[in-house]
């Protein structure tokens, strides 16, 4: 079953999951969040240099599953984290860079899910927001931690607590994209960015993206002695052996 719920594409090192659900504008179930956990275990995935997120049909994806949210246990709750609902911060530990190809709706757990990539791009039909105090819930997919650091407090509880629905061209001046592209053209301009990316020294990208998580989290100190230190491991791989030996030293 899980395999109808989400595409998994391969073309030239990039990963093409593809949410895939669009009957219901992909909302989230726990069983689409079991298809992108085998993805992200699948050589598809952990063999490519870029992996980019998109929905099929009208929508990135209408949020997390509501029929799933009604009578729900705490020990439900536990066993869904344990389960399923970790799928977020695995997308977002993996080593290699992420873009969210983002057209129509993107709202609630979809939006979470997108704040967990490294990049986001949006075609001018994107529609965001976060409506879950409206539904008396909150963010719980790392939204709220990662809304917070990436828009400041004020902002994120201006766009959590009200839950207004904003637009590709606000989202932008937010800083919750990227970058916004014509309609029809956000996975086309992520593969593009997707096959620089897939050029690049795979440890440098690896690295430096894993060096920017890690300084976004810790004391100046530390985030200086962990670039320094990837530095000198760095610096000892062939890719920037050859790189400066290209400058005739
Ligand atoms: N969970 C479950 N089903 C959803 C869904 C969600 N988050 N979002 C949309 N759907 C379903 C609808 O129930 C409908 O199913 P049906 O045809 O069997 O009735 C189908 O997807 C199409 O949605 P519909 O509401 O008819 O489309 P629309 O264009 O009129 O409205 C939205 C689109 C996104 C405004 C509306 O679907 C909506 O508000 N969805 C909920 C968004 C939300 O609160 N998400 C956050 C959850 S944390």
């Amino acid at each position: 079953m899980s395999a109808q719920l989400l595409g998994v594409e391969r073309e030239q090192g990039i990963c093409v999951l593809r949410l895939s659900r669009p009957e219901k504008l992909n909302a989230i179930s726990a069983a689409m969040e079991c298809a992108l956990g085998e993805a992200l275990a699948s050589d598809a995935v952990r063999t490519s240099a870029c992996v980019v997120v998109s929905g099929e049909g009208r929508a990135f994806s209408a949020g997390a599953d509501i029929g799933e949210f009604e009578d729900r246990s705490p020990e439900d709750v536990l066993r869904y984290y344990r389960e399923t609902g970790g799928v977020y911060e695995e997308l977002a530990a993996l080593p290699q860079p992420t873009i969210a190809a983002i057209h129509g709706y993107c709202l609630g757990g979809a939006l979470e899910l997108a704040l967990a990539l490294d990049f986001r791009i949006a075609d001018e039909t994107a529609v965001f927001g976060f409506p879950e105090v409206g539904l008396g819930i909150l963010a719980s997919s790392g939204g709220v931690h990662r809304a917070t650091r990436l828009l400041g407090p004020a902002r994120a509880k201006e766009l959590m607590l009200l839950g207004e629905r904003f637009g590709a061209e606000e989202a932008r001046a937010a800083g919750v994209v990227t970058e916004v592209v014509p309609a029809g053209q956000a996975l086309p301009r992520a593969l593009k960015l997707a096959q620089r990316l897939a050029a690049l020294p795979p440890d440098a990208v690896t690295v430096t993206k894993q060096a920017i998580d890690a300084a976004a989290h810790s004391p100046r100190e530390a985030a200086l002695l962990i670039e320094r230190l990837a530095y000198a491991a760095l610096a000892q791989t062939q890719a920037a052996r050859e790189a400066a030996s290209g400058f005739g030293r």
